[in-house]
């Protein structure tokens, strides 16, 4: 396969799906193709952003309403498309991101509530109206999830498993408003078989650009 233009591609799903994995996976294979790509993750991967995701996912912000908590997601999302994806793109390298504007629609939305028609034109203004070229849904049960996880559950994570239920299944909305880019992945199969189905939807996806 030849890869010849960066692609934006984004890996969602509820805390403990795998997708942190599957994201890693990706980018050493798409390096191994030659090409060039960066990995980051949200909220995160900026200076600034990172200290939004501090007061995001500490514990102790127990105050923290849902419209602050989607507005500081927001923001952290808009400083890393502006600060990395958009110049990493330009300068023809791919970006894989740990979670995107989805995340918002599924936890903000579908988890707490927020009108999720809202949160679409936020999302167009923090993302200065990038989309994902592919972006990839990691599907397990929250019980799964939980189970997969490790360490102590941050301040979403303390929320329980009725919010990722809720978010799952906004999740699950998304991927049926728009089966193009999201696709659903089975998350209880294993690592290897994933990671193949991902590789071989990003090959039908290069050829059909190329076309
Ligand atoms: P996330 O980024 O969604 O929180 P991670 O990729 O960090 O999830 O994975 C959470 C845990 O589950 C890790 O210990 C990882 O090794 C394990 N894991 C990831 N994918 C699978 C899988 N397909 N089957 C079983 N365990 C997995
Ligand atoms: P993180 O430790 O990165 O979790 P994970 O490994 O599951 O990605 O924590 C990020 C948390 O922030 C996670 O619970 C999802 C949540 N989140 C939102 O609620 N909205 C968002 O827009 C984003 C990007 C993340």
């Amino acid at each position: 396969m030849k890869i010849t233009t960066a692609k934006f591609i984004t890996f969602e799903g509820i805390d403990g799906c795998g997708k942190s994995t599957q994201a890693k996976l990706f980018r050493e294979w798409i390096i191994s193709k030659g090409s060039k790509a960066i990995l980051v993750r949200e909220p995160g991967g900026t200076k600034v952003s990172e200290s939004i995701r501090d007061i995001l996912l500490n514990r102790k912000n127990l105050e923290l309403v849902e419209r602050t908590e989607a507005l500081l997601m927001t923001a952290s999302r808009a400083q890393l498309t502006k600060e990395v994806i958009l110049p990493s793109l330009e300068q023809g390298s791919w970006v894989i991101t740990d979670r995107y504007a989805d995340s918002t629609l599924a936890y903000q939305g579908g988890g707490r509530g927020l009108s999720v028609e809202w949160l679409k034109q936020l999302n167009d203004f923090a993302t200065y109206s990038l989309k994902p070229d592919l972006t990839f849904f990691v599907d397990v049960s929250p019980e799964e999830g939980q189970k997969r996880r490790s360490g102590v559950d941050d301040r979403i994570e303390s929320a329980g498993l009725a919010l990722q239920q809720k978010v799952r299944e906004q999740y699950l909305i998304l991927a049926k408003e728009d089966p193009k880019r999201i696709i659903v992945l089975d998350g209880t199969a294993s690592v290897e078989v994933i990671q193949a189905k991902i590789q071989r939807e990003i090959e039908i996806f290069t050829a059909k650009s190329a076309e």
